[in-house]
């Protein structure tokens, strides 16, 4: 990534001084036991995907080095957060895991190793070609063509870091790839920056992911995004169900960093970590006592009784 992209993207991180960058580094290959230790938990995966706790450290700092090889704009305990999950889902629950918005490939590598693991299959959407357009409404627009990478290079970056004969590429923009996704999915990533994208991606993926699947996403930091997933007028709006709230809104699930919050974004204090949402899960307010009428109301699997 240039120093160009960095500067025109509103939610790329800043770049570290390599004194501290490489002290963070040190500190993350010297506790990577502890880090397999607490997020790839054997209770924390399904029976069918325990692993040795050596394959679970090889996973770990293979998941690790891969972060340093291929840029991505998110950290590798993230990474480990997501592929904890993704073997949290039992063979007995069918779907594929859908990934929106690779860039270069970084995440799809790691992602992949979990789909190796578990035999699932990975869809990687993206334009290929870098952002859209932004659309007049968007909070953040950026500019189109930033944060391109090429089909091959991507490709690429996966045969040698990841498992890509598990992989199908779909090169497009979402509002057109998107509606033609079949198949259910157990898993979705999305890093698409834009409120348009991220609509897109929820309008068209929402509807096929299983009862008690996973949605991470890298849009948690800007409090605006995060309102998305606990706006009663969308949900309702759109699948006529109450929303399913975001665990991790501004500042992402706790992986051991120490992100205090915007202003200040500093070289261990900056977001680095991730956010999701299940399938069913509800984040909705319903104690209103002086509205007899709208007191205790009921939820169930995110619709209201
Ligand atoms: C921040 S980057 C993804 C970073 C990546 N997840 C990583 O960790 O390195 C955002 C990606 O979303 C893609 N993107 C955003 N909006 C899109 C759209 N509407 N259609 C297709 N691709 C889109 C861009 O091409 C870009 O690759």
């Amino acid at each position: 990534m240039s120093n160009n992209d960095l500067k025109s993207n509103p939610l790329a991180p800043h770049a570290k001084p390599p004194f501290l960058h490489h002290l963070i580094n040190f500190k993350n290959f010297l506790i990577m036991p502890i880090i397999v230790y607490f997020l790839l938990n054997k209770r924390r995966l399904h029976a069918d995907f325990q692993l040795s706790y050596w394959r679970k450290l090889r996973l770990g700092y293979k998941v690790y080095f891969n972060t340093k090889k291929v840029y991505t704009g998110t950290d590798f305990k993230a990474h480990l957060a997501m592929i904890q999950k993704i073997l949290s889902i039992g063979k007995k629950r069918k779907g594929v895991v859908v990934e929106c918005g690779c860039f270069r490939g970084g995440t799809t590598a790691n992602l992949s190793l979990a789909c190796e693991i578990t035999g699932r299959e990975l869809y990687v959407y993206d334009s290929f070609e870098g952002l859209p357009e932004a659309h007049e409404d968007d909070l953040f627009p950026g500019t189109k063509g930033v944060l391109a990478a090429e089909i091959d290079q991507v490709k690429a970056h996966v045969t040698r870091y990841g498992y890509v004969d598990c992989c199908t590429f779909v090169k497009g923009y979402f509002e057109d790839t998107l509606p033609h996704h079949k198949e259910k999915i157990a898993f979705i990533f999305l890093d698409v920056d834009y409120q348009s994208s991220l609509t897109d991606c929820i309008l068209n993926l929402w509807p096929k992911l299983i009862n008690r699947g996973f949605l991470f996403t890298d849009e948690y930091v800007f409090t605006d995004y995060c309102a998305l997933f606990y706006s009663e007028k969308f949900w309702k709006k759109y699948f006529n169900e109450v929303p399913p709230g975001l665990l991790g809104a501004g500042s992402g699930i706790p992986l051991g960093t120490y992100y205090t919050g915007p202003p200040y974004w500093g070289v261990h204090n900056r977001p680095e970590s991730i956010a999701f949402t299940r399938k069913g899960w509800t984040g909705y307010w319903n104690f209103y006592p002086d509205e007899p009428e709208n007191a205790g109301e009921n939820i169930k699997h995110g619709k209201k009784n």
